[in-house]
């Protein structure tokens, strides 16, 4: 093999030739830190969150064709690129040369918060426009598909792509053939357009035009080079690994023959994660390039042939001129496009992954494996014996699979896939299959019948004897009933099967086969109505697809006062002031600081039990590894190793007995994140396990282990209210935790100064001054010694509270010995398992009411998860049961709380902190109410409302006006009455899919229960050339805070907003600023920037008076001639806040937040999946200051409330252990995921307060708003169990998943399935 050491490729149009490459490098890594192109984000390092996405364009010379794809760089091999072109965010567009019309219309549309995903967005719509320059909205939705966002809702960043699509003003409807343009859609009345109170929220007309001329071209020097090079293998030599790029097929089987082992590297969607997240190493890999048979297209008359080296995506183009729908069907949900468009045809046969979308459809279509090897071609067939790796069946050491026979179907013959995953789109499958039935010449009997599933096992499997059992039925119901119970015989799950949902999975199996028999019954009707009567309108809904119309919204917002300045810009939709950066990828993030003289990485070591004694710790042979500097042991600590800000201390480094898998044992130091990593996993404790082991709440409350005693709260007479009313119940719901997944893992970067001990932290933090103290703490200095700075944050929740914190007091130590800057960045899976997250939730209810649905007494218990130590846990259910009233008026309660200490890692604030918890089990209790007395549960929740002027249950004033005008606005924008009609008729006409329509209210308090936890202060300072610094003590997590307080100066300055800049938060300039959090960011620093601004402009008054028509230049050097200060700080005491829990009394909170939401859904009853089809929601925001970062605060925090109420779902294994470690098993709401109709107004503003211009802060509110959604579901569910006879209670947990729908949606199939003795099996995970 004649090697050529020498890679070459383009990047951003600029020749990079490496000489000596590792083979390991990725191209993210080597992107961010060899060419410091940090556009190019790191969210999960594994394909499933899109942050990477970059453009990969390649020549081809033999069709002299270019493929621009686009590609997660964190799976992509720099090797397998010799001869490509990437494009990064950073060639598409800048500020210093000209941004590009997909970064201005993203940016300009608010398709932005954070703007961590938006590099990806922005890469994956640019690679769409350079293949369709006009695309359709489903390609626009596919393009997004892959990319990950946490903030927005992902509807702005529809509306800004939409702007490129030819048709944009139209949801391009495919349902039923009916798009929003027609006339009377659903006979209902259309969403009102275009409301006069209600600009736009961006302006389509200022849009850069898109000019596809003037993109980058593929680098002329590489097409030579792919034209004109002699091709020959190439070959990379690491330090551990040998990259070998044959280019002709013999050369490749002469590899493959010296390496037998090697893995055949195409996509590296498989072999890179299995490197990455579970340790595989390979000495050799082989990766052929361009080899021309590999991507082979042969049309036969029997069938298609297919490469094996065609990537997923272009099988799918092929398909899409034959008729292969079924695979068709599953290509267009597998994964997402990046993914698509790396991963080959033949890796993803032979990967045979469990949960394969094509090898069930392939091995049942009796598809054939084209083999080569030295010893030449064979065949073999693509069948359970192949799938189940059986030698004999399976490829030799030395064979390489060249193609892929798809034989067509015959007449009579039908095949057909199913698939249901916990999200739609972008998710693997929980249970997919392919099937296929051949009758022969007619007559109904069956001749052939193969049916594979997939995710049911350690592979593919095949129901092989139920289907040769069969052969010779009729297709008849008899038949159908047969199948089943074959079925499950055959393909039987244990209790405690892998990935567990194993009740679920077995009703599938034969749901997907009943989906099966209907679908070819109606294709035998529509063959030969004569003989095949086909199905009864009703049951046809099982066939169709749950609604799937493109997506459209409108927000609806008053506009500012006609006599307001044009150039104050308080109350208008302006864009985030880092919009731009965020889209070309300017805006830097703490990772993206460039890695400065001798700095050290810093990798955490963590328990790997949940209660246990560390017997010992061995170092040694992490220690020997190259590059490892040091391992900070408790020891380093110096004796401070624990820090309350709770009460409770909470340790920083763990070495005697640990309380909880990922706790913080010790810390590798190395030279490079590489080696402190692998280092990390050389680290060696022995544990000897403790008990007990409390995981769950149940457990808690058994062993009674709390965290302190209980919260209590009461009002009224609770027991003497239980005496008179009509009627009395006791229900309980259970409530899952959730994941922050801000888009940026913690970061943080500890640079000593040199000097008198100072030190700089940058860090992604939401309490700068808390990282201050705790570091200053651990390193023994006082505090003005250490300086935090946050330019800004890839988004927090909460979450970069506390627990960053900690880690941020253990990053520095390393430099007391080495004197050295030291970076700790945490990936995905560990920032996952250490950090916590939202409180899983427990609560019991006892109503009392009236037959005409009053509640009189309402009994409360809230159980929250608090994890291994106390963090925020006890506030969180403070909180929780001082809003467990939300927006009801009960005239007699008692609520009490108990946080729970258990061995999960210790659970801390996410946005909403205990309310989004509190209020699903109050909304609960209203449903149940309802449907004990036969009322809908809206109406029960007006009924309870709170009306005008009231007290809350701690006796706070409240008035409600706003509450009910919220209410009332939303059933009418929403049509509820109308919609709630037709959804029932859709209900009585459809068996198998139904609908539900439910709209909940919303009572939000805003206050943070102390006037000193509220304090805020600015500074303000004016330049002699007239421009204006502001800093304030809030920290910019993707909420628009810096764009808001720049807007509160340019007003009160009366400057235009150009003028004022904001560089950042630092404990330098704002000194002991509180936490950024509670809805009240922009609230309290706005406070403290006017009180700044209006110093200054008081000072100053005399010399612009004097000056009028002077400049603030003019100004500013007149007040520094006169000796007048230029700065001034500004300061808010905080509102007045106080809550006595012995009396039950106080004013915890300054203001409340109301709202609204409807929302409907659909469901598959069959499958348990659900489509949001529309939701509606009216919110009281007082006088925005900015509509558009207030509508992205509500659509965002919805869809986030959404996805905690729907899909996301943790999993602990009985032992502990957090399985849901990143995007490819935690699913939070993707494109897909966002209601068809998204429609957001404001309620016109009516009250002025004392709050910054009657403003109101919405960070959190929405959250709750999602379970509109939960509770639509559970209309739809009811109507299935009412329609079935189930007319009894109906418990729903939350998350409410395919899982539970498909479950609480009995039938005939849940019945048949078989069920196992609890207690006889180890399940594989257990609720907590
Ligand atoms: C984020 C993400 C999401 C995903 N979602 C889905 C999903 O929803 N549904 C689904 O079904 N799958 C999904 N997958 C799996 C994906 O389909 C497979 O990883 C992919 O198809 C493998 O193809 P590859 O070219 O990347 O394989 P590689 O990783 O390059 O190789 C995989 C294996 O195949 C062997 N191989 C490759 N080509 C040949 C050949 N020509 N001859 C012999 N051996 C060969 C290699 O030796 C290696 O062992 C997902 C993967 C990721 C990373
Ligand atoms: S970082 Fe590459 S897909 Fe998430
Ligand atoms: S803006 Fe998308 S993750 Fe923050």
């Amino acid at each position: 093999m004649d090697g050529a050491a020498e890679l070459v490729f383009c990047v951003n149009g600029r020749k990079v030739i490496e000489k000596n490459v590792d083979p390991e490098t990725m191209l993210l890594p080597y992107l961010r830190k060899k060419l410091q192109l940090t556009g190019t984000k790191y969210g999960c390092g594994g394909g499933g969150c899109g942050a990477c996405t970059v453009m990969i364009s390649r020549y081809n010379p033999i069709t002299k064709r270019i493929r621009h794809y686009p590609a997660n760089a964190c799976l992509l091999p720099i090797c397998s690129l010799h001869g490509a072109a990437v494009t990064t965010v950073e060639g598409v567009g800048s500020t210093k040369a000209r941004i590009h019309p997909v970064q201005e219309r993203i940016a300009k549309c608010h398709g932005t918060q954070c703007g961590f995903c938006t590099p990806g967005m922005v890469m994956s719509i640019y690679t769409l426009l350079r293949n369709h320059p006009e695309p359709t909205l489903d390609q626009l939705t596919d393009a997004l598909g892959g990319n990950l966002c946490r903030c927005t809702g992902y509807r702005p960043i529809i509306d800004a792509c939409k702007t490129f699509c030819k048709t944009s003003g139209c949801c391009q409807s495919k349902e039923n053939g009916v798009c929003c343009l027609d006339q009377g859609i659903n006979e209902l009345p259309e969403f009102e357009e275009g409301n006069k109170t209600s600009p736009k929220l961006f302006s389509e007309e200022e849009f850069l035009p898109l000019d596809p001329t003037q993109e980058l071209i593929f680098p002329p020097e590489l097409m030579i080079m792919a034209e004109k090079q002699p091709q020959r293998t190439r070959v990379f030599v690491g330090d551990r690994m040998t990259w070998i790029s044959p280019v002709t097929l013999k050369e490749l089987l002469e590899a493959k023959v010296k390496y037998p082992q090697a893995p055949i590297v195409m996509g590296n969607t498989s072999v890179g994660p299995e490197v990455r997240f579970k340790g595989a190493f390979h000495p050799v890999i082989i990766s052929p390039e361009c080899i021309e048979e590999l991507s082979v297209v042969n049309h036969a008359d029997d069938g298609l042939t297919l490469g094996a080296g065609l990537s997923l995506a272009q099988v799918k183009e092929i398909l899409k001129t034959q008729t292969y729908h079924a695979l068709l069907k599953h290509l267009g949900t597998l994964a997402g496009c990046q993914i698509r468009n790396m991963a080959s045809l033949g890796g993803h046969i032979v990967s045979r992954h469990l949960d394969s979308d094509l090898n069930p459809l392939l091995a049942v279509g009796n598809c054939t494996l084209n083999l080569l090897s030295k010893e030449g071609e064979r065949q073999i067939p693509l069948n359970e014996q192949f799938l189940t790796k059986c030698p004999s069946a399976d490829l030799k050491p030395g064979e390489i699979l060249v193609s892929v026979n798809i034989p067509y179907s015959r007449k009579w013959e039908f095949v057909s896939a199913f698939r249901q995953a916990q999200r739609q789109q972008n998710a693997l499958a929980i249970v997919n299959s392919g099937m296929r039935v051949f009758f022969g010449e007619g007559g109904g009997i069956i001749r052939e019948l193969s049916i594979a599933y997939g995710g049911v096992g350690p592979t593919t499997i095949c129901a092989k004897n139920s289907c040769q059992k069969l052969i010779g039925r009729p297709w008849n119901e008899e038949m159908l009933d047969a199948a089943c119970r074959l079925i499950l015989d055959e393909v039987s799950l244990p209790g405690w099967a892998p990935g567990g949902k194993v009740e679920f999975k077995r009703t599938l199996l034969i749901s997907f086969f009943f989906k099966f028999y209907l679908k070819v019954s109606q294709i035998l009707k529509t063959m030969d109505p004569v003989r095949y009567p086909g199905l009864a309108d009703k049951y046809e809904s099982a066939l169709e697809d749950l609604h799937s119309r493109n997506h459209w919204g409108t927000s609806k917002y008053q506009d500012v006062d006609p006599k307001q300045l044009p150039q104050d810009p308080i109350g208008r939709p302006i864009m985030h002031l880092s919009g731009i950066k965020h889209t070309t990828g300017e805006a830097i993030y703490c990772d993206d600081m460039p890695v400065l003289d001798g700095e050290l990485f810093l990798a955490f070591v963590t328990s790997s039990r949940a209660h246990a004694e560390i017997v010992s710790i061995d170092l040694s042979e992490a220690l020997s590894l190259p590059g490892v500097v040091d391992i900070v042991t408790e020891e380093d600590l110096r004796g401070v190793n624990s820090f309350g800000l709770f009460g409770e201390p909470e340790k920083l480094l763990e070495t005697q007995e640990v309380s909880c898998v990922g706790q913080l044992v010790c810390a590798v130091v190395a030279d490079s994140e590489v080696q402190a990593k692998r280092a990390a996993k050389r680290v060696k404790i022995v544990y000897q396990d403790l008990e007990p082991v409390i995981l769950t709440i149940e457990e808690a409350i058994r062993h009674h282990s709390f965290f302190q005693g209980e919260r209590k709260l009461e009002y009224g007479n609770v027991d003497e209210a239980f005496k008179v009313v009509d009627q009395i119940l006791e229900g309980e719901i259970h409530m899952g935790g959730q994941e922050h997944f801000y888009m940026e893992t913690q970061s943080m970067l500890a640079v000593p100064k040199g000097e008198d001990q100072e030190m700089d932290v940058y860090v992604s933090s939401q309490f700068p001054k808390y990282i201050q103290d705790i570091v200053a703490a651990t390193l023994k200095v006082p505090a003005n010694k250490i300086m935090c700075h946050v330019k800004r944050v890839g988004g927090a929740f909460g979450g970069k509270v506390t627990k960053t914190g900690i880690m941020a007091a253990i990053t520095p130590s390393p430099h007391l010995l080495h004197g050295c800057p030291v970076r700790c960045i945490l990936e995905r899976g560990e920032d996952m398992l250490i950090t916590g997250g939202r409180h899983p939730y427990l609560g019991k209810y006892k109503a009392g009411f009236m037959n005409d649905g009053r509640i009189l007494a309402l009994d409360v218990e809230h159980y929250c998860n608090g994890g291994s130590t106390l963090d925020e846990s006890l506030f969180v259910i403070e909180i929780g049961l001082l809003k467990v009233d939300n927006a009801y008026k009960f005239p007699n309660l008692r609520f009490r709380g108990w946080a729970c200490r258990t061995n999960l890692p210790s659970n801390t604030a996410l946005r909403g902190f205990g309310f989004p918890q509190s209020g699903l089990i109050t909304e609960n209790c209203i449903t149940e109410v309802a449907a004990k007395c036969g009322l809908s549960p809206e109406k029960v929740r007006m009924m309870n409302m709170y009306k005008e002027i009231d007290q809350t249950p701690y006796k706070q004033e409240i008035d409600a006006t706003n509450l009910i005008q919220c209410w009332k606005e939303c059933m009418a924008t929403s049509s509820y009455s109308l919609r709630k009609v037709a959804v029932e008729k859709f209900n009585s006409e459809n068996y198998w899919k139904k609908k539900g329509l439910a709209m909940v209210p919303l009572k939000f308090p805003v206050g943070v229960l102390s006037t000193a936890a509220a304090q805020a202060a600015a500074l303000v300072h004016i330049y002699l050339d007239g421009s204006v610094l502001v800093t304030h003590g809030g920290i910019e997590m993707g909420q628009g805070v810096h764009t808001k307080m720049i807007q509160v100066a340019s007003r009160e300055l009366r400057m235009p907003m150009s003028n004022v800049h904001l560089r950042g938060t630092s404990t330098e300039t704002v000194p002991n600023a509180n936490v950024s959090g509670g809805s009240l960011v922009a609230d309290l620093n706005g406070l403290a920037v006017k009180d700044a601004c209006q110093t200054l402009l008081k000072r100053l008054e005399p010399i612009i008076s004097k000056n009028p028509k002077g400049t603030w230049k003019d100004w500013a050097q007149a007040a520094f001639d006169e000796s007048i200060s230029l700065s001034a700080t500004g300061y808010f005491r905080g509102y007045e806040s106080h809550m006595n829990w012995e009396t039950g009394e106080g004013h915890p909170f300054e203001y409340f937040v109301f709202g609204a939401a409807c929302s409907e859904v659909e469901i598959d009853c069959l499958t348990g999946a659900h489509k949001n089809i529309r939701t509606d929601i009216v919110m009281d925001i007082g006088h925005s200051i900015n509509p558009a970062l207030d509508v992205g605060q509500i659509e965002g925090a919805f869809i986030q409330g959404m996805g905690l109420y729907t899909i996301e779902e943790l999993k602990y294994s009985p032992q502990g252990v957090l399985y849901t470690r990143g995007p490819d098993q935690y699913k939070i709401p993707a494109v897909s995921d966002v209601p068809t109709e998204l429609h957001v107004s404001f309620l016109p503003p009516s009250q002025n307060s004392n709050t910054l211009y009657s403003s109101k802060g919405l960070g959190e509110p929405g959250v709750f708003l999602g379970c509109s959604v939960f509770f639509a579901i559970h209309d739809a569910v009811r109507a299935a169990r009412q329609e079935r006879g189930l007319l009894g209670p109906l418990k729903l947990d939350s998350p409410l998943t395919p899982e539970k729908i498909r479950m609480a949606c009995e039938d005939k199939f849940t019945k048949m399935i078989p069920r196992d003795e609890p207690g006889s099996y180890v399940p594989w995970n257990i609720p907590v």
